[in-house]
């Protein structure tokens, strides 16, 4: 894809389609108002006889406006002008590309960059612009068979900039938009593949391709008889059912010479079907999706190596598949975790906790500047935040802090969840150090205090993204979140925002 910048007036460019906006009681965007004018008022005639939407995520197609060189002109609506902030841009933006899906659009000039939008800078309104066209266009077909309907191919995308001076930032917002983009079309990918392909093995399969050919990123895979070896016993009871073998994937982006790096950990369970505590049967089915901690690392790690930002990042993910057979774990087995603790694994369908720790201590080696695990982690964090916002939890209320502020300029919100003493008490065991589950209440948080007892003495937070890592009902499919808050994160973190 190429980007452009330009100040000239939307009816001026010959592009396949210019996208402007009309708010809500008639007022027209700044690129509308040229269109109008340049028409002698065929928009505003529009208006006054109601053919023109105005409610945010509506848009239609006009072809042959007159005075207008673009092909076509995308009129989405914006709302009240008062409430234009991103998320209604972002809707906006979709609702044309989604609307011009189908057509033979390549090149697209999209003027809505022109518009006051609350909290967002040019930079940001390209970026959010490139990402919605991602995440509009974006189709899993790699499963269906018989000829398959291609997406529209753009080729072009430019957006409107009012001075010469905000070109470099705007160029640079669509090129990380176009990152971060494809970062999210990794994870969406990775989730929506069934678990009969996407194994353990396939995972470390895509982590190896995608450090081939790119001098800053190595990729390691432990097997099980290595991770036998450090004693990550409790991660192994998971995998001890299946006969897929588990992995340990590492992956090492070098950005900084030898500053300390950021380390993501990601829950790859490749299928959880609760192990001999088994799930009960009805939309088992998306327990595929539970690997989506592990996506939305790797995938973030896509974004960065495109970026080629100058930072460490560190990716670790604990790979397994949670089945139910002879070999497998038996609730009341009590296994001894990499870092010595021992652990009473009372239910065998709270897995993820169980590779998730030996993962971390793992990655103390790496004497992290922060670590964040990434993890479908918790019903019971779906039925606190519902699929809309994910958890945050975090032993350093700074770090907490920053991850929240992070999902809210990237639109990738989260919400804070608290960790603490009174909790974790609800991990007790008679017969271990600790049990793997606290009981019926606060699930989400019992669940991070677990995670808790393994990152003692480092800047750690946890993100629960059962609610928020794919879509259930008749728009099943993975969401590529939380990619771009974690690439906010890490642009942020790396001096690289204008
Ligand atoms: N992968 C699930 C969590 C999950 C369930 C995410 C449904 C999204 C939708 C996790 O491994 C799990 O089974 N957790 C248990 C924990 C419980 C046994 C303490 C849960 O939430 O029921
Ligand atoms: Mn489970
Ligand atoms: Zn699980």
């Amino acid at each position: 894809m190429e980007y452009f910048t330009t100040t000239s007036n939307a009816s001026r460019r010959a592009v396949d389609c210019v996208i402007v906006g009309v708010y809500e009681r008639g007022k027209l965007s700044a690129g509308a108002q040229d269109v109008d004018e340049a028409g002698k008022g065929h928009l505003s005639d529009l208006i006054k006889s109601g053919d023109l939407p105005t409610g945010p995520g509506r848009c239609v197609v006009l072809t042959n406006v007159p005075g207008v060189r673009a092909k076509r002109v995308a009129v989405a609506g914006l709302g009240k002008p008062s409430k234009l902030d991103g998320t209604v841009f972002s809707k906006a933006v979709a609702a044309a590309i989604r609307a011009l899906d189908g057509s033979k659009t390549r090149q697209i000039l999209n003027t809505l960059t022109l518009e006051p939008v609350k909290d967002n800078s040019p930079y940001y309104l390209a970026r959010r612009s490139v990402e919605a066209a991602g995440d509009t266009l974006y189709r899993f077909t790699e499963m269906k068979s018989g000829r398959k309907k291609k997406p529209m191919q753009l080729s072009s995308f430019g957006h409107s900039i009012a001075k010469r001076g905000d070109a470099a930032k705007v160029m640079r917002g669509a090129e990380h938009g176009g990152a971060i983009a494809e970062g999210v079309r990794l994870a969406k990918d990775l989730g929506n593949l069934p678990a009969n392909v996407c194994t353990p093995s396939y995972l470390a399969r895509a982590a190896r391709k995608l450090a081939t050919g790119n001098g800053r990123l190595t990729t390691q895979v432990l097997n099980e008889a290595e991770m036998k070896r450090l004693g990550m016993a409790s991660l192994l009871s998971v995998t001890a059912g299946t006969k897929e073998p588990g992995k340990l994937i590492i992956m090492k982006y070098k950005g900084a010479g030898t500053d300390r790096p950021v380390v993501l950990v990601g829950k790859g369970v490749t299928f959880d079907t609760g192990g001999i505590s088994l799930k009960p049967g009805p939309a088992m089915d998306e327990m595929k999706f539970d690997m989506c901690g592990a996506a939305g690392v790797i995938g973030t790690m896509a974004a960065v190596a495109k970026m080629k930002l100058p930072i460490n990042l560190n990716v670790v993910v604990p790979a397994v598949e949670n089945m139910p057979s002879g070999k497998a774990t038996k609730p009341g087995d009590i296994v001894r975790s990499m870092s010595g603790q021992t652990i009473e694994i009372l239910n065998t369908d709270a897995e993820g906790r169980l590779i998730l720790c030996d993962a971390l201590t793992y990655s103390r080696r790496f004497k992290p500047a922060a670590i964040i695990d990434v993890a479908t982690l918790t019903g019971a964090c779906v039925v606190a935040l519902g699929s809309h916002r994910t958890a945050i939890m975090s032993n350093d209320d700074d770090l907490r802090e920053e991850i929240f502020a992070c999902g809210e300029t990237a639109g990738d919100r989260g919400w804070p969840m608290p960790l603490g003493d009174e909790y974790a008490a609800q991990l007790k065991s008679n017969f271990a150090d600790m049990a793997n589950i606290g009981g019926p209440g606060g699930g989400a948080v019992t669940a991070g205090c677990f995670l808790g007892k393994f990152t003692d003495g480092l800047s750690w937070a946890h993100l629960d993204i059962a609610g928020t890592a794919w879509k259930t009902g008749a728009k099943k499919g993975a969401t590529g979140r939380p990619v771009p808050m974690l690439s906010q994160l890490l642009l942020e973190r790396s001096g690289s925002l204008p």
